[in-house]
């Protein structure tokens, strides 16, 4: 096996894993999709049933998947074939990297549109008003698969760069910018008067909104954004030192990521309740605007309702801070078919970057022309497979490869985690809760 080796790599530090891991997590979910379904399907009734999920079934399921990668030092197919001679369950990491690409395909596309419209902030500033009108046309398909092209193009590059020189080094670079850039945007969102009602807005329950139906998206927005049930944090934690402490890192994780969503609520439902107070129109039909309304029709309305050179800063800041969050997450769910294909078929990182970004991309372009694509593979790769993929991993830990073995994959660099609570509660929710909660809501949501 000495070609697949090779190509494999590993993370310079523990910190270095940790970013690339808040990248990963830290995307359009938090900062496009969260802040709509908290504003629309019931606030903090919302938030409180998304915590719930996150941390009772994401925190569970995420060490679970950075204990298989570090146990196997493989791609999600290669680690199930390393740990347990089970044949269903290399499929199971196969349809993880089928979630990947489906999900690559269509997000590139997004994050296309958040690029495109950082620059139409810039045009729409100097009066070219035909580019900047060109660039917010999120149905024109030939613009929508340029752009798209252009993020793809960037992932791939940064991926050819290897695990520690290209995915830790970028991602170490941008995350504490991306962090920057959002608390100044919510202080000075905070500051205009008019938005005290979004907070209200933002943070007020509306109980009687809790349903089967928001379990279920709320559940399917906690995997979605914490980057579960695919492999990528088998993959990530594939290039992890022995010597560093998983639960804990899962920890640091989950945090990163729910404090952003949490921040970019902060900031998207304000500002959306601050565009109304403009005169902006804000609501679809009786109800709020859907995320791509609100991200890219009510916010650039509001950022030129406002004008001017900070206007124009604003929107160009909004939308880079969009972008480098999804460029952090684009990369971690390239690397998941290109792990798979350097380790299963021993072809160079290179090359398998550019192959495997090259096909994706077809599909990409396909879904630049034809959106509504979007909506059915979100909702059969994101809301759906993950979840099956998460429920099939604690399956995979709980009965097959057994928690006792993954506790001792653990204590390599947590010694004395047999002495602490996490040996006697993390099991229960892999062998029980979290296949339970997981089960439940999908059988739910199709009666
Ligand atoms: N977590 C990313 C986001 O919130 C999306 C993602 C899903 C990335 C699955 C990798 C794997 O945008």
């Amino acid at each position: 096996m000495a070609v697949t080796t090779t190509d494999r790599g590993s993370w310079n530090s523990k910190l270095g894993f940790i970013l690339a891991a808040a990248g990963s997590a830290v995307g359009l979910g938090n900062i496009w999709a969260f802040p709509t379904k908290v504003a629309t399907e019931g606030g903090a009734a919302y938030l409180l049933i998304y915590l719930l999920c996150t941390f009772a079934i994401g925190f569970p399921v995420m060490a679970a998947e950075i204990t298989i990668g570090r146990r196997s030092g493989k791609n999600p197919v290669g680690a199930f074939r390393a740990i347990s001679d089970n044949k269903f369950f290399p499929l199971v990491g196969l349809w993880g990297v089928v979630c990947g690409v489906m999900i690559l395909s269509f997000y590139t596309v997004i994050a296309g549109w958040a690029f495109g419209f950082a620059f139409e902030e810039i045009f729409y500033f100097f009066g070219w008003s035909a580019a900047a009108d060109w660039l917010t046309d999120t149905g024109n398909g030939l613009k929508n698969a340029i752009i798209a092209a252009v993020f793809m193009f960037g992932t791939i590059k940064i991926i050819t760069g290897g695990v520690s020189d290209g995915i830790e080094r970028a991602t170490k670079a941008m995350m504490p910018l991306l962090i920057g850039i959002i608390v100044i945007m919510i202080v000075y969102v905070l500051m205009q008067p008019g938005s005290s009602e979004g907070v209200r807005a933002y943070l007020l329950p509306d109980f009687s909104k809790i349903n089967a139906g928001l379990i279920f998206s709320a559940m399917g927005q906690a995997f979605f954004s914490l980057s579960l049930g695919m492999g990528a944090l088998i993959t990530y934690g594939s290039y992890l030192n022995k010597k560093e402490n998983i639960p804990q890192a899962a920890a640091f994780v989950t945090l990163a990521d729910v404090g952003i969503a949490f921040l970019a609520g902060l900031l998207i439902v304000p500002a959306m309740y601050l565009a109304q107070s403009q005169g902006i129109n804000i609501s679809a039909g009786g109800s709020l605007a859907s995320s791509t309304d609100l991200v890219f029709q009510i916010l650039p309305a509001l950022f030129h309702t406002i004008g001017g050179g900070v206007g124009m800063l604003l929107g160009v800041t909004f939308f880079l801070l969009l972008s480098i969050a999804a460029l952090t997450s684009t990369i971690s769910l390239l690397e998941v078919p290109v792990s798979y294909v350097i380790d299963e078929f021993g072809v160079k990182r290179k090359k398998a970057a550019w192959s495997v970004g090259g096909g994706i991309f077809v599909i990409s372009a396909l879904v630049a022309f034809f959106p509504v694509m979007i909506g059915w593979f979100d909702y059969l790769f994101s809301s759906i497979g993950l979840p099956l993929g998460g429920f099939l991993i604690c399956l995979f830990v709980g009965y097959f490869w057994k928690t006792e073995n993954a506790i001792n994959e653990m204590e390599y660099g947590f010694a004395g985690i047999k002495q602490t609570l996490f040996v006697k509660v993390w099991p229960v929710f892999i062998k029980y809760i979290c296949p339970a909660a997981i089960l439940y809501n999908l059988i739910t949501n199709f009666i």
